[in-house]
């Protein structure tokens, strides 16, 4: 069995389709979810489909071993990012080496690094005048979206998308493709 930790700091909409994706896999699953934020609609998500969610403060994440050792403890093969806002410390990528991906709602290596995020991104896009945009799945390293990347999707902008309307078919190519990303990274 392949086991999964999804990092999320927010609504959890794709941390719930990954999770859905395994649900009847008997090769992979999603065995936790981890978010730094107490209110994080992810957290309901993954309770509702029997996934743990465990909350975590700067403390632990930055000074202690607690997250390793969940993560040890679950037998963890791989770490997901979903719209996870914190840097993840050099410690565990080091012991995570080519094991910790990432999905960002851009086409890097344009529209990324910190402060990057969420709708932010889709409005630097839209205010650039960009024909397209898109999904990038990378690698993490140290530095915020800047690891190998493996797998890139684009879209059309068209003249009357807003930042919202992009987000939404940003989320739907996410959908779409996140989830076969990961199973073809397990194996
Ligand atoms: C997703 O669009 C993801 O690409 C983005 O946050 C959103 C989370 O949505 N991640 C980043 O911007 C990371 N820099 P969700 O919580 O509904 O899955």
């Amino acid at each position: 069995m392949k086991n999964i930790a999804v990092f999320a700091s927010g609504n959890g909409t794709n941390a719930e389709r990954i999770i859905k994706y395994f649900e009847k896999s008997s090769i992979v699953q999603v065995n936790i979810v981890l978010t730094n934020n107490s209110n994080a609609g992810v957290i309901k998500r993954a309770q509702s489909l029997f996934v743990d969610a465990h909350v975590f403060n700067r403390n632990d994440f930055y000074n202690s071993d607690k997250i390793l050792d969940i993560l040890k403890q679950k037998n963890i093969d791989l770490i997901v990012l979903a719209g996870f806002l914190w840097l993840v410390p050099e410690s565990l990528i080091e012991k995570y080496q080519n094991r910790i991906i990432n999905i960002h709602p851009a086409l890097l290596p344009d529209y990324g690094g910190k402060g990057m995020y969420g709708q932010r991104v889709h409005e630097a896009v839209i205010e650039a005048g960009e024909p397209k945009s898109g999904i990038t799945i990378h690698y993490v390293n140290k530095i915020y979206d800047n690891g190998q990347i493996i797998f890139q999707a684009k879209v059309n902008i068209e003249k009357n998308d807003t930042p919202q309307s992009l987000a939404e078919k940003i989320h739907l190519l996410e959908y779409k493709h996140f989830p076969e990303v990961i199973e073809s990274i397990l194996f």
